[in-house]
């Protein structure tokens, strides 16, 4: 109290012990004593006299984020031939971000348009966009749709709507303790902080084999098997992050049907519709799949990758009821109840992207365009693909690189261990995640040769 009165009054405090005191002995004393109090004052008050709860003990600094940090040690390196297979965007033969010429046409004509303006959306977003993506992901023709058993809410891209589903779960899943929600091993790394953020349980369920750089199918389906009933289970639909290995359609029939055995609540994450195979529709294989069979479901849909809409954070959020007299009045209350929890978090959602995929998602012209970009993309990646294995083969690079091909989508999980992939970033210049994934991506006509003449050293030196 007193060091922030005499902050507020400095000429007060200066009547009370005039500066020419100090020289006296008795005075001394009590400076002594005054610098005392100021000094343990303002170490509990901090040195401008306000307290401070949230100190460095109180707040421990967070680890970097892996993602981030490998970016800015990317940036930061000089090396003429660097090569980064971190990030997950798009990247076209020249290393360089790709806006979809769709995007461009899409954009230029809002941009255009004079009865556009920068009014609030509507806490659910915008309608054409939401029901242009509902149709996108289940299908014009889903059963879904046609009972009225769907709701969608624009979300803050994949992220948000992956958020928006968790908080939802967390909330109002009526049973008591919460359930589970079993992620695969592994996951998108985001996926176990907003689960965990909303407070719902989590676990895993096996995914990647080591031995085959494949699907461990039988450790997925025994998992699922032992998980209680009732758990929720997050599936990745297409070009599963980080390691690109996707079920067969066998193989998700098989998941439905032991998911539907045991009640299993199915939570979509689908972040590469039409990305990952150049085919909308074979990329939503799964999800339409598990609708048809009446499974109670949602789905989060991001527009990141497949418009190139990334910084624009585009996405949605459908939940769909099982099929039952009460379906439609169940979805009206849900959709009420998400409107509520979207208005607590965002108030309501970012027009500037969902007006650029809305454009392009209702207009047939369009929308055929689109189809031509994402199998520009899809096929460039494909094309890396197959490059690689072909390079590394040609070397004769030790083990099996036949994964590189049969896996799908923006991400390869190479099986190369954190050691070499030390090696490869400390000699080599090459940045990917320490668990061995690379963006295919960020590989190109005029660096492939370069990073497969890298694996194969690292390889041969360190097997
Ligand atoms: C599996 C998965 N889900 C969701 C997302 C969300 O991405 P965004 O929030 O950029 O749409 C990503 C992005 O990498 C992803 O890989």
């Amino acid at each position: 109290m007193t060091n922030s009165r005499q902050h507020q009054n400095p000429s007060h405090s200066s009547s009370t012990i005039p500066p020419s005191a100090s020289s006296s002995s008795s005075t001394s004393a009590t400076g002594t004593a005054r610098d005392r109090l100021t000094s343990l004052s303002s170490h509990i008050m901090g040195s401008n006299g306000s307290a401070s709860v949230f100190t460095p003990a109180a707040v421990a600094a967070a680890p970097e984020d892996p993602l981030f940090g490998l970016m800015k040690a990317y940036r930061e390196d000089p090396f003429e031939k660097k090569v980064d297979l971190g990030i997950g965007a798009y990247r076209d033969n020249n290393a360089k971000p790709w806006i979809l010429p769709v995007v461009k046409k899409a954009d230029h004509a809002i941009h255009n348009d004079p009865t556009l303006n920068h009014e609030y959306l509507s806490i659910s977003g915008l309608a054409e966009f939401t029901s242009a993506a509902q149709k996108l992901v289940v299908g014009a023709e889903s059963p879904a749709i046609r009972e009225k058993r769907i709701c969608t809410l624009q979300t803050i891209s994949g992220t948000g709507a992956v958020h928006l589903g968790g908080l939802f779960l967390a909330k109002f899943h009526p049973a008591q303790p919460k359930p589970t929600i079993y992620l695969s091993n592994p996951t998108w790394a985001n996926h176990n902080q907003i689960f965990t953020n909303v407070g719902l349980p989590i676990a895993t369920y096996p995914y990647f084999s080591a031995k085959t750089k494949g699907l461990d199918f039988d450790g997925m389906i025994g998992a699922l098997q032992a998980a209680p009933t009732g758990s929720i289970i997050l599936l990745h639909a297409c070009a599963h992050n980080p390691t690109g290995v996707d079920p067969t359609q066998e193989q998700w029939k098989q998941i439905a049907a032991v998911m539907r055995e045991r009640h299993q609540f199915p939570f979509f994450d689908t972040a590469y519709q039409g990305f990952a195979s150049g085919d909308l529709v074979r990329d939503a294989w799964a999800i339409r799949y598990f609708v048809e069979q009446g499974f109670e479901l949602c789905v989060a849909q991001s527009f990141a990758k497949n418009f190139g809409l990334y910084g624009e954070r585009t996405g949605a959020f459908h939940f769909v009821s099982a099929p039952g007299a009460d379906a439609s009045t169940a979805i009206q209350h849900i959709a009420s109840q998400l409107a509520i929890l979207q208005r607590s978090e965002i108030s309501n959602p970012p027009a500037y992207g969902a007006r650029i995929a809305s454009k392009v998602l209702n207009d047939p012209q369009l929308f055929a365009e689109w189809e031509e970009d994402l199998r520009t993309m899809s096929g460039r990646i494909q094309e890396m693909r197959r490059g690689l294995r072909e390079q590394l083969e040609k070397r004769g690079t030790p083990g099996s690189w036949e994964h590189i091909t049969s896996q799908i989508g923006m991400f390869s999980f190479t099986g190369l261990n954190e050691n070499q992939v030390k090696i490869l970033r400390d000699k080599w210049h090459v940045y990917m995640t320490k668990n061995g994934r690379i963006s295919m991506a960020g590989l190109n006509t005029n660096n492939l040769e370069y990073f497969a003449e890298a694996v194969d050293s690292v390889v041969r030196e360190t097997s």
